[in-house]
């Protein structure tokens, strides 16, 4: 049964992730996160285990760079969306790493949001486990680590590293994300260092200030131990696992303990975060096609100048229109929309010949803003009569005209204003033929696909602009 769970997740390639973090430096983030990686594969042969660094000590790539290994692509890449399984590399003791990269602090600024780097584990094609070892700081990268994570482990080594723990306490308490991820593991401990009293040593001290905060404390503690040490320092600039040069120190157990832990912790998650994102994601995609059909719906069926019904042999559809009030909104062909605007404009009869010198310029200026029709009232006579504007793509004004109505209400059609009355009319009126007070706007759009305007972003900014434009005072 847990077999065939385990490869069902494998398949699906979302990795369970664990983040080793610290704001202290030196309390031994980085041989808990490369040893821990060792250990857990030797544990679980099939399982796929991947570490990475956030740091650039290149501990990670001394460790697990086979020889003559040339680095393809670093954790670098993996931060500005290259995906993460296209940058494995496989290297000693089976593990597969991202090779570490110099300078990783003129990304930050990319990493405004904190999920960012979860969504790149939803999307990486990993499967298996990630540990991520951090710097020793809380930067917008750990912070980032922190979220994505299935479960952190924080080393605590003295008071002040237990002292500094709050901080990470307080993120999570500030953006209201369930802290039960989170625990301590005392590191380094002196284990010759003894107390009189309660306290008997440093493991135990730092337990039960640990608790006292509420912090939970995982089982097992990292003794301190000068062979362990020397495993860092050799004369080949290699750094050696406990688990293979340090298997008779008391280490060695604790780590066997540990990784026993983080292991079952692993297979009591079927949905590690990075799936939990990646089906959030999914949901707010089939939202966006939602919306985006239902935006398509209330479209009128024709070109409300012309008449014709919209299919894919009539002429282009060049512009959208929509009232601020929403109810009217369809597509104009682009040769009606600019055709009725050189009539209304210039006072020419499209049979003219200077008809068509105009038709150039407006094409182009209809092309790259927004045009208006606002009906107003006349003070004198109290008669309604129209505002026509347009605007630039940030709302800023660039022509405006007023123009009569004559004619409209009376249902009286001049062949220069016959085109203008039909759009008003099928848009804007009310039943007793007068205009309804909203305002009608019409946006270009890409004739090759001019329903992706309906789409999430360039709909939201079409929003933006009929926002600005209620906001505009009329003189
Ligand atoms: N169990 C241990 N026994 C003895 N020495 C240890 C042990 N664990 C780590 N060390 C040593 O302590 C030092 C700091 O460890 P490590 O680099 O893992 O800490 P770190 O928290 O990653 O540091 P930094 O914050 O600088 O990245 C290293 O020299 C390491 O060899
Ligand atoms: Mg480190
Ligand atoms: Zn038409």
């Amino acid at each position: 049964m847990k077999n065939s769970f385990r490869i069902m997740r494998d398949m699906n390639n979302f990795p369970y992730i664990l983040t080793i973090s610290s704001e202290k430096g030196g309390v031994g983030k980085t041989t808990l996160a490369t040893n821990l990686a060792v250990y857990l594969k030797d544990m679980q042969e099939d399982l796929q285990v991947t570490i990475i660094s956030f740091d650039n000590h290149f501990t990670v790539d001394r460790m697990f760079e086979l020889n003559g290994q040339k680095p393809q692509g670093t954790v670098e890449e993996f931060l500005t969306g290259v995906k993460g399984v296209h940058l494995l590399h496989q290297g000693q003791y089976g593990i597969n790493y991202i090779p570490s990269s110099y300078n990783l602090t003129n990304l930050y600024h990319g990493f405004k949001g904190p999920m960012a780097l979860c969504r790149m584990f939803a999307e990486s094609g990993i499967s298996g486990i990630v540990i991520i070892d951090t710097r020793p700081d809380l930067n917008i990268l750990t912070q980032n680590a922190l979220y994505a994570a299935d479960r952190v482990l924080i080393p605590v080594k003295d008071m002040p590293s237990l002292e500094n723990c709050k901080h990470i306490f307080a993120l999570f308490e500030q953006r209201g994300i369930d802290k039960k991820t989170l625990s301590l593991i005392p590191c380094l401990i002196d284990n010759r260092i003894k107390f009189d009293g309660m306290f008997k040593d440093q493991q135990t001290l730092l337990r039960a200030f640990a608790v006292n905060r509420g912090y939970r404390c995982t089982n097992t503690y990292i003794a301190k131990s000068p062979k362990v040490e020397s495993l860092n320092t050799n004369p080949d600039g290699k750094i050696y696992p406990i688990l293979h040069y340090g298997k008779e120190t008391e280490v060695n157990n604790q780590f066997i303990e540990l990784a026993h832990d983080i292991l079952a912790g692993y297979h009591q998650t079927p949905e590690p975060r990075s799936y939990l994102y990646h089906q959030w994601l999914n949901e707010q995609e089939g939202q966006r096609k939602e919306a985006f059909l239902a935006r398509l719906e209330g479209i009128l069926p024709h070109c409300v100048i012309c008449g014709a019904i919209h299919d894919q042999q009539t002429a282009q559809r060049g512009f959208y229109f929509e009232t601020a009030d929403r109810t009217s909104r369809g597509f104009l062909h682009s040769d009606c929309f600019t055709g009725m605007l050189c009539s209304i404009l210039y006072d020419l009869h499209p049979k003219s010949d200077l008809f068509q010198l105009s038709l150039k310029v407006v094409r182009e200026t209809t092309s790259s803003s927004v045009t208006m029709f606002r009906p107003l009232i006349e003070n004198e006579t109290g008669r309604q009569k129209l505002l026509f504007q347009q605007m630039d793509q940030n709302g800023n004004l660039i022509t405006e005209r007023e123009l009569s109505l004559d004619g409209f209400f009376e249902g009286f059609f001049d062949g220069i204003r016959d085109r203008l009355f039909l759009l008003l009319n099928e848009s804007m009126t009310t039943q007793d033929g007068s205009l309804r007070s909203t305002w009608l706007a019409v946006h270009p759009v890409d004739e090759e696909q001019p329903e992706k305007v309906l789409q999430d972003a360039p709909y939201r900014r079409i929003q933006e602009l009929h926002r600005l434009i209620s906001e505009m005072t009329i003189k």
